[in-house]
C-alpha cells in the first residue's frame, strides 16, 4: 500500500471574521434553512461582497459547485433538479465509448450496477468521513440513450445556465497492446458534439475523459510506462477527431503507486507539446483503489473520504512546490474531487489552485447531515457547502480575502493568484498552523 503523507499546511481552527459578520453569516444560515436565496450569486455578491463567478475548462460558470460524474447525474430529472437547486455545472455519468459498429473496447466497464452502500470511514490519520461503496460501472444503456439523455439535461439546464458536461471512458491499450482504438475516439467525441451543438451551436464543448479508480486494480494500469502513455496519447486523439471544437478534461486517477508517481503523471499533462497533444484541464483527483477489500463478493473496490482529501492536496501541494514561475505560465484550469464535503474542503482544493469543485458523496450523505429540512439533497448540500458558519464557503473565502488582502477577485481568479502565489500561500497557512 503506498505511503500517506499528510499535506503540509491545512485550514484549522474556525475562519477569523469580525463578531458582526460571524452573526450575519450564523443568521443566514437559520434564515436559508427552508429555501436557499434567489437568486443566489446576486445575493452573495450583494450581502458578502464575494463573487462566486469562476470557471470549468475555461468556461464561464456562475458559481465554482458542481456534481461529479456518476449515479447521481444518469437521469434528466437529477440534472433538472440541479439546476433548480442552483449548481454551477453538471458532469453526466461516463459513457463507455464506441466505434461506427457499436464495439466498446472497455465494455467490462459498462454492465448495469446498482445497489451503493453509503458508510462512514475513518482516513489513515485519524479524520471521520464519508465513503460510497459499490461495484464501480459506467452508463450501461445504449450510446444512443445517452445521447438522448445528454440532450435533455443540456436543455433542462438552460434556463439557469448550468453547464453540462459529458463524461466518456474511451479506448486505454494495456499490457502488450500497442494499437489505439482510434475509431472510438473519433465516432464517440463526434456524436457528442452533434447534440452538443444543437443545444449551444459553436461553442467548444467540454468533456471528462474518465481514467476510473477501478482502473488502478485493472491489468492495464500496472505498469507506469503505459499510463504515461495514455496521458501523453489520449487529449490528441479526442481533439483530432474535431479540431478547435472540444476543451478535454483529463479526469486523473489515484494509482496503487507512490506519490512520486502521481507527480510524474502531471508532469507528463503538463509537459505535453502545445496544442492537439495538450489537455485543456485537470480533475484531480478520483477515488482511491483498495484492492484487498471485498464487497459483494468482489476483491478490490474504489473508496474515498479522508484519505482522498488527504492524498489530493498532498500531491497537488508538492506539485506547485516544485513548478518554477516560468513553469506556471502554462498552468492548466483545475477542477477538484475527493472529500470535499464543506466549503472548508472547497477552500483547500482552492489555494491549491483549483478553480471549481465537483462532488458525489456529499449527494449521497443521510438526511440527518444537514440543516436545511426542505428542498432537494442538492439544495441541502449547497446550503451546507456555502452557509454554515465555520465549514461554509462564504466564511472561509471572506478569511482568505482578509488574510491575502484579494480584492474584487471573483473565485477564478482567486484560484489563479494561489497558483501564482503559492509560497504566500504556504507562509500564511504555516504560521496559521502553529498559532493554531
Ligand atoms: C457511486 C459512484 C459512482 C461514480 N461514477 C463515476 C463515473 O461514472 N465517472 C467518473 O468519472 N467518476 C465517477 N465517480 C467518481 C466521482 O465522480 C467523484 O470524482 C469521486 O467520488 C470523488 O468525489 P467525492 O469524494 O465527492 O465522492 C463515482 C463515484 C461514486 C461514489
Amino acid at each position: 500500500m503506498w505511503e500517506l503523507l499528510p499535506p503540509r499546511v491545512r485550514l484549522v481552527g474556525a475562519p477569523c471574521l469580525s463578531e458582526s459578520m460571524a452573526r450575519q453569516i450564523a443568521d443566514d444560515y437559520q434564515r436559508f434553512c427552508n429555501a436557499l436565496p434567489r437568486p443566489l450569486e446576486a445575493y452573495v455578491l450583494a450581502r458578502y461582497g464575494i463573487d462566486l463567478a469562476s470557471e470549468y475548462a475555461g468556461l464561464r460558470v456562475k458559481n465554482p459547485v458542481g456534481k461529479a460524474s456518476g449515479q447521481l447525474s444518469l437521469a434528466a430529472h437529477q440534472v433538472e433538479r440541479d439546476a433548480e437547486a442552483g449548481l454551477g455545472f453538471v458532469i453526466l455519468k461516463t459513457v463507455i465509448a464506441q466505434d461506427s459498429s457499436g464495439d466498446q473496447s472497455m465494455r467490462d466497464w459498462a454492465i448495469p450496477e446498482t445497489r451503493m452502500l453509503v458508510e462512514p470511514i475513518r482516513g489513515r490519520l485519524g479524520d471521520e468521513g464519508w465513503t460510497v461503496t459499490w461495484k464501480g460501472r459506467g452508463w450501461f444503456d445504449t450510446f444512443a440513450a445517452y445521447l438522448h439523455f445528454f440532450g435533455q439535461a443540456l436543455s433542462v439546464a438552460q434556463a439557469t445556465n448550468m453547464l453540462v458536461v459529458p463524461s466518456v471512458k474511451y479506448h486505454l491499450p494495456g499490457g502488450q497492446e500497442t494499437l489505439w482504438k482510434q475509431e472510438e475516439y473519433s465516432f464517440t467525441t463526434l456524436r457528442l458534439l452533434e447534440t452538443w451543438g444543437e443545444a449551444c451551436g459553436n461553442r467548444p464543448m467540454p468533456l471528462e475523459k474518465d481514467f476510473s479508480p477501478t482502473l488502478a486494480g485493472s491489468e492495464r494500469a500496472t505498469q507506469q510506462s503505459k499510463i504515461g502513455e495514455w496521458l501523453k496519447v489520449v487529449p490528441g486523439l479526442i481533439h483530432r477527431a474535431s479540431p478547435g471544437k472540444v476543451r478535454v478534461g483529463l479526469k486523473m486517477f489515484n494509482t496503487l503507486f507512490e506519490d512520486d508517481f502521481q507527480l510524474q503523471m502531471l508532469d507528463v499533462v503538463y509537459n505535453a507539446r502545445l496544442g492537439e497533444d495538450r489537455a485543456d484541464f485537470l480533475v484531480y483527483a478520483n477515488r482511491l483503489f483498495d484492492p484487498a477489500k471485498e464487497f459483494e463478493g468482489k476483491l478490490g473496490v474504489a473508496y474515498g473520504g479522508p484519505d482522498l482529501s488527504d492524498r489530493n492536496l498532498a500531491v497537488l501541494e508538492k506539485f506547485l512546490s516544485v513548478r518554477s514561475d516560468a513553469d506556471r505560465l502554462g498552468e492548466l484550469p483545475i477542477s477538484a474531487t475527493g472529500d470535499i464535503h464543506s466549503g472548508r474542503g472547497a477552500a483547500e482544493y482552492l489555494l491549491r489552485g483549483a478553480s471549481s469543485f465537483q462532488m458525489h458523496t456529499i449527494f449521497q450523505l443521510p438526511n440527518g447531515q444537514f440543516s436545511m429540512q426542505a428542498g432537494s439533497k442538492t439544495a441541502k448540500a449547497l446550503h451546507r457547502l456555502l452557509f454554515h458558519p465555520h465549514e461554509g464557503l462564504i466564511a472561509w473565502l471572506l478569511d482568505l480575502k482578509e488574510t491575502f488582502g484579494w480584492k474584487e477577485m471573483n473565485v477564478h481568479q482567486m484560484a489563479q493568484w494561489c497558483q501564482s502565489n503559492w509560497k504566500s500561500v504556504v507562509e500564511e497557512l504555516s504560521s496559521a498552523n502553529q498559532n493554531a
